[in-house]
């Protein structure tokens, strides 16, 4: 049986990878923000594991990685994100506590979870860490400005998934960034495309992805982007 573990499962597409991947006998380490989010993970199936941790509290993740000590983990998905408000002005900045959280939950806090399970991956078959970023990280297709945390924090992880892919790769541990697309969600409801289309693009792509595509950004439907 192969293994997965998720950030931010309580819904949107981390809800919907644990589910796919549910559904196909995976078993699931299913990482929430919200302890209301127990009962929907687990009534999946009986290989869903509902863990309760706060990606961006150090502390949590190192005591989550310790329980699965010994566990390989095929596919690390950090998909765990979040976004802050547009404040006044031209830049239309948020405070700066905001932009910081923003920061540290989306680029930080995906380092410091990569760095936790190296060991449970490097153990594993497939040897897997996939990083869900965004087209709006992207700098070379940034003609538009504005969301200055989101952006920066997403292009901040792109930097990070690239460097990953170096430091990992005497493990055999393959990297990549992912593009989900314009998805539909409860927190997007302007988005196109619908959570299960694009999530299914996404395990395509993860069940295809190569030594030689380590350390790569790449759409949900195929082909590459601009870093
Ligand atoms: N939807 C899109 O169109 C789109 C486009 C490009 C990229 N993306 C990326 O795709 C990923 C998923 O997006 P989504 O649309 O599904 O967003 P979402 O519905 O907001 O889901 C994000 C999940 O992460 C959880 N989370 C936030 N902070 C966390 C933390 N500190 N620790 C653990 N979990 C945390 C959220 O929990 P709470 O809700 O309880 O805070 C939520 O379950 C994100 O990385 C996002 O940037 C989405």
């Amino acid at each position: 049986m192969s293994t997965a573990l998720i950030t931010g499962c309580d819904y949107g597409i981390g809800f919907e990878f644990a589910r796919q991947y549910a559904a196909d006998g995976w078993k699931v380490h299913a990482v929430c923000l919200d302890e209301a989010s127990r009962e929907k993970l687990s009534a999946l199936s009986n290989d869903v594991h509902f863990h309760h941790v706060d990606v961006s509290d150090p502390a949590a993740v190192s005591a989550l990685a310790e329980r699965l000590r010994g566990e390989a983990v095929d596919l690390l998905i950090n998909n765990a994100a979040t976004f802050a408000p547009d404040g006044p002005g031209t830049l239309m900045l948020p405070d700066m506590d905001e932009f910081t959280r923003v920061m540290r939950v989306n680029a930080v806090a995906p380092i410091y979870v990569a760095d936790a399970f190296e060991t449970h991956v490097a153990a594993s078959d497939r040897k897997l860490m996939v990083f869900i970023g965004t087209r709006s990280g992207s700098i070379g297709d940034n003609g538009s400005g504005g969301h200055y945390a989101y952006r920066c924090s997403k292009a901040a992880l792109n930097m990070a998934v690239k460097s990953l892919s170096c430091d990992f790769a005497a493990q055999g541990v393959i990297t990549a960034v992912l593009h989900p697309g314009s998805v539909a969600t409860e927190t997007r409801k302007g988005g196109q495309i619908p959570v299960d289309e694009s999530v299914t693009g996404m395990r395509g792509i993860i069940e295809g992805l190569t030594k030689e595509q380590s350390g790569s950004f790449r759409r949900y439907d195929g082909g590459t982007i601009e870093w």
